[in-house]
């Protein structure tokens, strides 16, 4: 099979920079996909947070036409790991500031230009390095403009847009839209139009030449009503182009035999003792009593209405008779970070760290018995298949993702109802088999440890989707 170019236009790639999953994803697909033969590049803003990474500026600017005029940036080039190169496109007005998306004031206000000159920079980058793609792959808003620039330039190549989480469309007004420097006539037919408003992932939706999302459930349920967000026509109008793939993790990153974050390093053969130590040294840390036989509950999560965090935090004061624990990571809502904190202080069962902590994010994964994923909707989730790869069994709602990747009483535990109740009643199962029957909770530790997650299958349906669509273009 000939060997494909393919650019990865993203907003977050590890270990760069990262908010959530999307980061994880473009850090390691790309490697994948380059190690199957192909020559993977990415390009993503040389935000502030980014300016550390090891990387060199290439003597010629680029320059994009958006509204307004041209945009000069400069272009910075490294290497991922795999050899992989990337591309970090820098403009200091709008990308040296600290956060990516936002502050602690909320969504930046010129979003909708910080993406555009993302998206139409990209098309600029064959002509400066002398390299031209086969294929996008864009993924999620922030680079949906990549395909709608494609048609109203009338520059042919393929596309392939992958939703990461419908949630998040990037919707403008319209009165900021004249920074596409897309004439407002078009608007109609390139899918930006929107009740008035701008939206450029519907944009995207309409002109890329496949779409794809993070998992076969949610490809389902986007083209329902009750999970479109407001798009489940124009994707289901889309449906033949549209499929799930499933995301893999980074073995690697991820692996308790090798984990620096970790107290002791543990694998499937060895997992008791290892375990043990990690717990013990995560209860120490977070100022939990250091008793190894009380089931411990993590959570790592952005606080946000998606993940369910209110079921969480209702579903903790109900339990709060039983002898359970909890160790919590996250930021987001303030009210959470509020009501976690407060309990961080009162309650000796209760832990929370409102920060973003990578470190952090390894030890509750490797000291936690259960994971707690009480999602409203989950695109793909990667904490549950982290979680089992440390034998913590999680515990998610059967939705997207989760319900892709967790087998009831298997690798996991699964419940539906979107209640406090149907989370507790699951937590109580989850503790109930680790004190009183310890054989059938290794048993599923052991069968989620061995769960294959790699992104070997991924990136052979990618490579798939990639030679379909340029078929179909
Ligand atoms: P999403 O992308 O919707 O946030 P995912 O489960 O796909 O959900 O990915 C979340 C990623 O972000 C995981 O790698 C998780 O460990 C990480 N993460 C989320 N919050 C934090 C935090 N406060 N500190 C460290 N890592 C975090
Ligand atoms: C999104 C989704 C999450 C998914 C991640 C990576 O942020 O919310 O479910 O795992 O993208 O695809």
């Amino acid at each position: 099979m000939p060997r494909l170019k393919v650019l990865f236009v993203v907003s977050e790639c590890v270990p760069l920079v990262k908010t959530g999953g999307l980061g994880d994803v473009a850090g390691v697909l790309p490697q994948a996909l380059a190690a199957r033969g192909h020559d993977v590049r990415v390009i993503m803003p040389r935000y502030r947070s980014a300016t550390a990474y090891p990387a060199e500026r290439r003597p010629e600017p680029l320059v994009a036409p958006l509204g307004g005029g041209e945009r000069w940036c400069g272009l910075w080039e490294g290497r991922l790991e795999g050899d992989v190169p990337i591309y970090l496109l820098e403009h200091d007005v709008l990308y040296d500031r600290d956060g990516l998306y936002g502050d602690t004031f909320g969504e930046f206000g010129d979003n909708l230009l910080r993406y555009a000159l993302l998206s139409r920079a990209s098309l600029e980058l064959p002509a400066a390095i002398g390299w031209e793609p086969d294929v996008f792959h864009v993924h999620d808003w922030q680079s949906a403009l990549v395909p709608v620039y494609q048609r109203v330039l009338g520059r042919p190549a393929t596309s392939v847009l992958t939703i990461h989480n419908l949630g998040y469309q990037g919707r403008f007004g319209r009165e900021a839209a004249d920074a596409l420097g897309i004439d407002p006539g078009a608007y109609g037919w390139l899918g930006l139009e929107c009740f008035g408003d701008v939206n450029l992932l519907q944009a995207g939706i309409t002109c890329a030449t496949a779409l794809s999302t993070v998992s076969p459930r949610y490809a389902q349920e986007i083209q329902t009503p009750l999970g479109g967000a407001g798009l489940d026509g124009a994707l289901a109008a889309r449906g033949r182009d549209l499929v799930g793939v499933l995301n893999g993790i980074d073995e690697e990153i991820w692996d308790p035999r090798s984990d620096l974050h970790i107290a002791e390093r543990f694998g499937v053969d060895d997992l008791d003792r290892g375990k043990a130590a990690c717990k013990a040294a995560l209860q120490l840390e977070l100022g939990l009593p250091v008793r190894p036989e009380v089931p411990l509950v993590g959570l790592v999560s952005r606080f946000a209405w998606q993940k369910g965090i209110d079921i969480f935090a209702r579903a903790v004061e109900m339990l709060h008779g039983e002898d359970i624990q909890f160790a919590v990571l996250g930021s987001g809502e303030s009210w959470a970070e509020e009501l976690f904190g407060r309990w961080d202080d009162e309650l000796p069962h209760f832990a929370a760290r409102c920060r973003f902590d990578e470190g952090l994010a390894h030890r509750i994964e490797a000291g936690a018995d259960l994971f707690a994923m009480p999602s409203r909707y989950e695109p793909c989730g990667l904490n549950q298949m982290y979680s089992q790869r440390y034998g913590t069994l999680p515990v998610v709602r059967a939705v997207g993702g989760l319900a892709d990747t967790v087998e009831d009483g298997v690798t996991g535990y699964v419940f539906e109802a979107l209640e406090p109740a149907a989370l507790v009643e699951a937590l109580l199962r989850g503790a109930w088999v680790m004190r009183h029957a310890p054989h059938e909770h290794r048993e599923m530790q052991r069968r989620s440890m061995q769960e294959h997650r790699g992104w070997d299958r991924a990136a052979a349906q990618y490579d798939a989707l990639y030679r379909l669509a340029s078929r179909r273009r």
